[in-house]
């Protein structure tokens, strides 16, 4: 993906002034009289989101003014800046002050130039930034390569992105860095004893498996990563409702945001050695399809009971899991687009998170509000674990009830994990129903950002 920066910017870049309806009056009167007199006929006020761009002498643009919101203001959108791309004509920009934070703007404006252009030529912007001061502009483009990477995944429909072409590209990935891969396909998952995995993914012509790929010193603290890559999620036998499963192409977000991060702490390089997990299956419908009150055996060794097809997600992440905290390591993080009821309780931009160790937790709140990526925590209620109870296997993969829907998946997948020094699971949505700033509607980078900068931390 090009960047979106012009590293080399002509002294011609043309200034974009944010100004607020405060600091407008003053922002204007600098401005030469003709200007001035241009925003005035225009009805230029500063709204926050508002953009005009004023022509020189030459008839050219000579300058671009963008509302934001007052600095006092209830609240304020940092990725307002990401409309940008989207309202300029083509050339390099420049900023010529600092909006309320500098480099979210700039991040913002990364992002808001992404566009999903696999099957139709579409007119992506060749709007440029030239890089602000002050702002690590390898970072931000780490971190827009990473956002493109999980929207383009998640927005290629299920016919061009099965669990064999999701695997090609970890294996792409992986290759990149020179990360060892490894994937089990088909029939070799039960004799590698991954029976969840086999028994979700195999009603579909297209072959189930479990990519794995590994990377940096062995000697770094172990973290591991896993993704839900259910490619499309029919919801099985408890077949969905067309409505519910219109948009089940995104079933994958979990995985497509996990090779997200993993590229972001390769490229930065962090001093982990750094595990990727992802269980890529298509949860479809055929005779030999999985059923209501199957029992299989995990490869932990709970026996599970399969109370609804639906409940995939929970099925596949346990068997990766219990691979991943095999090997003991200081953190696993599992990400997947997995309850309704996440959406439910804290809206499609809100992923919830659920972790039991408090200094992680507070971390994850700390990165989730500085990347503006945001999370909310939820329990691990424990009160709630015996609703997981089977009557005839040791536990069930969907309690009745559907009470706390998103917590209770937290509180089965935790059935999985149990040597981690620290677990993190965050239930995502994965997608954008209607385009906001820096976030064109369809497939959406959740979480991995905010994760990212908390590993730049502890592991720079
Ligand atoms: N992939 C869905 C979760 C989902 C649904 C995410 C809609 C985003 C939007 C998951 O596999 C699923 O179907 N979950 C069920 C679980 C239930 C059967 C216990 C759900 O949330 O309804
Ligand atoms: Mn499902
Ligand atoms: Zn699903």
């Amino acid at each position: 993906m090009p960047s979106v920066f012009d590293t080399a910017p002509a002294a011609t870049a043309i200034p974009i002034h944010f100004a607020s309806k405060a600091t407008w009056p003053a922002i204007a009167a600098a401005l030469p009289a003709p200007a001035q007199a241009f925003a005035k006929a225009n009805g230029f006020a500063a709204r926050p989101g508002a953009c005009l761009t004023l022509p020189g002498a030459d008839g050219a643009i000579s300058d671009v003014i963008f509302g934001i919101e007052n600095d006092d203001a209830k609240s304020r959108d940092l990725f307002r800046p990401g409309l940008l791309p989207g309202l300029l004509p083509d050339g390099t920009y420049r900023f010529a002050n600092a909006p309320h934070d500098l480099r979210l703007a700039t991040l913002a404006f990364a992002l808001g130039s992404y566009r999903f252009g696999r099957y139709r030529k579409n007119e992506m912007p060749k709007v440029r930034l030239a890089p602000p001061d002050g702002v690590d502009a390898a970072d931000i483009d780490r971190m827009a390569e990473a956002a493109t990477l999980a929207r383009d995944l998640i927005n290629t429909p299920s016919n061009d992105m099965g669990p064999e072409e999701l695997a090609g590209v970890a294996k792409h990935l992986a290759a990149r860095f020179g990360a060892s891969f490894n994937c089990i396909v088909g029939d070799d998952l039960v004799a590698q004893n991954f029976p969840l995995i086999h028994a979700v993914g195999m009603a579909s012509t297209r072959a189930p498996r479990l990519i794995d790929f590994s990377w940096g010193d062995p000697a770094h603290p172990k973290v591991t990563l896993v993704g839900k890559g259910v490619c499309f999620d029919t919801g099985g036998l408890d077949l969905k409702p067309s409505s519910g499963m219109l948009i089940m192409k995104k079933d994958m977000g979990g995985a497509a945001n996990v090779l997200a991060l993993a590229l972001m702490v390769m490229d930065a390089g962090l001093k982990v050695r750094l595990r990727v997990l992802i269980p890529a299956v298509e949860n479809a419908v055929a005779g030999n399809a999985f059923r209501p009150l199957d029992i299989f055996k995990s490869r932990k060794g709970p026996t599970v009971e399969i109370g609804n097809t639906d409940a995939e997600g929970r099925l596949v992440l346990a068997d990766a899991l219990a691979l991943a905290d095999e090997e003991t390591p200081e953190l696993l993080v599992d990400l997947g687009t997995l309850t309704g009821a996440a959406r439910v309780a804290l809206g499609p931009d809100l992923p919830p998170y659920y972790t039991n160790d408090e200094t992680l937790a507070l971390d994850v709140a700390r990165f989730a509000k500085a990347q503006n990526d945001p999370l909310w925590r939820l329990p691990l209620w424990a009160p709630y674990d015996a609703w997981l109870d089977s009557k005839v296997a040791d536990i069930n993969n969907a309690p009745s009830g559907g009470f706390a829907g998103s917590i209770t998946c937290a509180l089965f997948l935790q059935r999985f994990v149990e040597r981690a020094t620290a677990w993190l699971h965050v239930d995502i949505y994965g997608w954008t129903p209607s385009a906001k700033p820096a976030r064109p509607e369809g497939g959406e980078c959740q979480a991995a950002r905010a994760i990212y900068a908390l590993l730049s931390e502890r592991y720079a």
